[in-house]
């Protein structure tokens, strides 16, 4: 381990051009994290190029020549095998490495880490892995519901953004539109089908049991996350043509009897969480609203027709380039700020 540097730690963003990176860059600035340095990096396709960031013009560098023992804390934020590659050399020069990929969030030598939920489990870890946005947004009501009523049975359908596949997603759905709206071919070439003007029920890989990878995702992280592995629970994950902002359906099937207001008061005093539940206003949670917002908006609670009091209904909606990435990551390394 290094020894901890009096100015406060020198902080390295991998991917920093990207969707997760760019963010990282935002959130660092607005929670004025006590950095004492911020470098840059991406791909070889960007090295040298100059850009504008909340800490003033940087020059990206080369990912892959970077020196590691000059970094106390990488925020990781490339896909693919890159982190597989790369997180040994990192920590083995000391540094402290937090993960956006889903490349170590299966690995139970890891810390999967929702800070407000398992802040405790960082423990020693030099390597922390952010979980998939869509399980971020949804476990902090879930965990409220847990600790307070149990879970028997959760069913969940979300709404997710374009942006969850990266700047490429953004891009590609302005195009489309803009090709639409021309009475062009709206084309495609990030998603399955084109995504504006539909909707698509396929993320990420479809597996042996007739679920996607995404849906599997939120399975497996909320149980780690809780370290609960009986949770019972399934998600169906639909890509929609919005910006930003994963919206999720979320249905419950309660331990002990829920009053829908007892729920709404115990969420008001929630840290990460606003309640966004006001029918008689038309006040709900929306991507609109919820977007650049660090906590998620929750909102509809109601008794559920199937379970009555045994059951609950709400829609979330979260920012996932924030709370289901950036503001995460952040949120992780203030945690470790006294080990830094
Ligand atoms: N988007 C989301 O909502 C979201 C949420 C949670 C987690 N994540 C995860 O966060 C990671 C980044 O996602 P993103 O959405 O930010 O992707 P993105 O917008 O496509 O950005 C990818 C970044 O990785 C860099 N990169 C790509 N290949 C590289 C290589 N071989 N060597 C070095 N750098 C390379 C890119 O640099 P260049 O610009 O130079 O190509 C860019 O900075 C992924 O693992 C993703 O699954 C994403």
């Amino acid at each position: 381990m290094k020894t901890k540097n009096k100015n406060g730690p020198r902080v390295g963003i991998f991917g920093a051009t990207g969707a997760v990176g760019k963010e990282l860059q935002k959130v660092l600035h607005d929670r004025k994290f006590p950095l004492s340095s911020i470098r840059l990096f991406a791909s070889e396709r960007s090295a040298g190029k100059t850009v504008e960031t909340p800490f003033g013009k940087k020059t990206i560098e080369n990912a892959n020549n970077a020196d590691y023992s000059g970094i106390d804390i990488a925020f990781f934020a490339i896909g693919g095998g890159w982190p597989k590659e790369n997180a040994k050399k990192a920590t083995d020069a000391g540094c402290i490495v937090i993960d956006n990929s889903s490349t170590f969030r299966y690995d139970d030598t890891v810390p999967l880490v929702v800070p407000e939920i398992n802040a405790g489990s960082i423990g020693s870890s030099r390597l922390i892995a952010n979980p998939n946005c869509t399980t971020a947004i949804a476990a902090i009501p879930l965990w409220v519901i847990y600790k307070n009523y149990g879970l028997k049975k959760v069913i969940i359908s979300t709404y997710q953004a374009t942006s969850g596949a990266g700047a490429e997603g953004m891009e590609e759905l302005v195009r489309e539109t803009r090709n639409y709206l021309e009475g062009k071919e709206a084309g495609h070439e990030v998603f399955q089908y084109p995504i504006a003007f539909n909707l698509i029920p396929h993320i990420d890989k479809f597996q042996d049991n007739d679920y996607t990878k995404e849906e599997m995702k939120v399975v497996w992280e909320t149980r780690k996350i809780f370290g609960d592995q009986k949770i019972p629970l399934s998600c169906t994950c639909v890509r929609i043509p919005t910006m930003r902002v994963h919206s999720e359906s979320i249905v419950v099937e309660t331990e002990k009897p829920v009053d829908p207001a007892e729920l709404r008061d115990i969420l008001r005093k929630t840290a990460g969480v606003t309640v966004k539940d006001d029918i008689t206003k038309n006040i709900y949670p929306m991507p609109l609203t919820a977007t650049g917002k660090y906590d998620v908006e929750v909102g509809r609670i109601r008794q559920s027709l199937i379970f009555g009091r045994h059951g609950i209904e709400f829609f979330v909606c979260g920012d996932q380039l924030l709370r289901g990435a950036a503001s995460n990551a952040v949120q992780i390394a203030e945690a470790m700020l006294s080990r830094l």
